[in-house]
């Protein structure tokens, strides 16, 4: 019994040495040198994947091309509501012209759609101010995706000494906005088309070692 509480003690009080000798400890001390002269301004915030993709730059075209349609990445993340809820207002606007996911959002009663509407207007602004686009109506959405965010745990107090455990959820929604109207929809694929592509996809395979 001595014996154990020796050793709970030495861990404790090696673990208590460790905790000292972090590195956030003396900084946070202020003694070895002011935590002014280290840079936290807007440019040195951690920018995401899916922003920097707005920084794409493409070689010049050609003389004849037609010109390159402009690309919006705009996204928000940790927004207060449920990634499984996110998803269905997701999927609803992609392929839509922006108009249309305007329009469609306006009158959702969800609470998503009122985030969602407000990132797609971002992103509308950012287009016309930085993407060299002319007019902001002419834009559609060929990506609209949710993340999971973070997700916290509390306890919620039940009678008797019970209790349970309630999820505080969060996610992302990211866009992408191509300039120019949506392409018309794909004609849908019948079973015999499926299965033709099927059997094609059998026929291209490499068979290794056989006659
Ligand atoms: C099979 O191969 C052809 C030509 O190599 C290609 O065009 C086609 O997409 C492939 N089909 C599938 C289902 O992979």
């Amino acid at each position: 019994m001595a014996a154990r509480w020796a050793l709970g003690a030495g861990a404790a009080w090696a673990r208590g040495l460790l905790s000292w000798a972090r590195p956030e400890r003396w900084l946070a001390s202020g003694s070895l040198f002011p935590l002014s002269c280290i840079h936290t301004s807007t440019s040195l915030q951690k920018i995401g994947k899916w922003e920097k993709k707005n920084r794409i730059v493409y070689p010049p075209q050609l003389p004849g091309e037609p010109r390159r349609p402009a690309e919006i990445y705009h996204c928000r993340r940790e927004i207060k509501y449920s990634n499984d809820k996110m998803w269905y207002l997701a999927k609803l606007i992609k392929g839509m012209s922006i108009d249309q996911a305007l329009a469609q959002l306006e009158f959702s009663d969800k609470k998503g759609a009122k985030v969602i509407k407000e990132v797609l207007l971002e992103a509308q602004e950012m287009a016309v101010r930085k993407h060299n686009v002319e007019f902001k109506s002419n834009l559609h959405i060929v990506e609209s995706l949710t993340g999971k965010g973070r997700y916290v745990k509390r306890i919620r107090c039940h009678g008797k000494g019970m209790f349970g455990v309630m999820k505080i959820s969060r996610c992302h929604y990211f866009v992408k906005l191509v300039e120019g109207p949506p392409p018309p929809p794909e004609p849908p694929k019948t079973g015999f088309d499926q299965a033709k592509e099927y059997v094609q996809q059998l026929r291209n395979r490499t068979l290794v070692h056989t006659l």
